[in-house]
């Protein structure tokens, strides 16, 4: 595990955008796998930036993002698929059949969960995993629990990220209580995985998921057993380390 400390906010999204960028340039066709939440946006900000400067070309990328709400429509300005769309995709030269995330709006989980399961596999795989983390150590949605949930799943979000989150919508009732995830066994085939985390609030998450004992109660500890991850955070994510 590499881990690079980074001053700030903005030098933690650029040096993790470096990594995403290596990554397009070293394997032009290469498959991403992306996360939302607000840790990641400056990355997305920064790539967008080098793309209109030409240095970058999106346009054999293929992505799979981690997660969806359930029962959120892909218009509500609260679904990944509108997040990605506006932090990311409209800015860049992705082509959109290309793109998959999880279709929030599929009432039947299994049916859902089995497709991205065949949407994961057809594209063959996860060169680069950027991943955030939440505050009680999940990733994706995988919440802390009883096992490592392996592949895609619906997941009852815990109160915690329900708190957390809340302050995306305009009340707490709004955040919709479940959510589809990518397991950690895809998370774990990917070939690199970048996990990136700022501020002090994950703190206490980042020492138990890089220095604490490997358990499903903290999902991100997982990461401790894959051979190629890379870790930017700033200072006071990583304080506790
Ligand atoms: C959400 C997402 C995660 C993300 C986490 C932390 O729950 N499903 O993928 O890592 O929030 O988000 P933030 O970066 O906003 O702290």
């Amino acid at each position: 595990m590499r881990i690079y400390v980074a001053k700030d906010y903005h030098d933690m999204s650029r040096k993790a955008a470096n990594i995403v960028s290596a990554q397009v340039i070293m394997k032009p066709n290469c498959v991403l796998g992306l996360a939302t939440g607000s840790t990641p946006e400056g990355i997305y900000a920064q790539l967008i930036d080098w793309y209109n400067k030409g240095d970058i070309d999106f346009s054999s990328v293929k992505s799979v993002n981690l997660d969806e709400y359930k029962g959120l429509p892909r218009e509500s300005d609260q679904s990944y698929y509108y997040y990605m769309n506006e932090h990311f995709f409209k800015g860049i030269n992705i082509r959109p059949e290309n793109t998959h995330i999880p279709n929030g709006m599929e009432p039947d989980s299994e049916k859902e969960c089995a497709r991205y399961n065949r949407v994961i596999e057809s594209v063959g795989g996860i060169d680069l995993q950027i991943l955030g983390i939440g505050a009680n150590g999940h990733i994706g949605f995988n919440e802390p629990g009883e096992a490592f949930e392996k592949e895609t799943h619906c997941v009852a979000l815990t109160e915690s990220t329900i708190e957390a989150n809340s302050r995306f919508f305009e009340n707490r009732d709004d955040v919709p209580r479940y959510a589809y995830s990518m397991g950690i066994k895809s998370i774990m085939q990917a070939k690199k995985i970048l996990l990136v985390a700022s501020g002090a609030g994950k703190a206490d998450a980042m020492y138990a998921a890089l220095c604490g004992p490997i358990t499903p109660a903290v999902p991100a500890s997982i990461l401790q057993l894959h051979n190629d991850v890379t870790v930017v955070a700033d200072g006071a994510a990583l304080s506790k380390i």
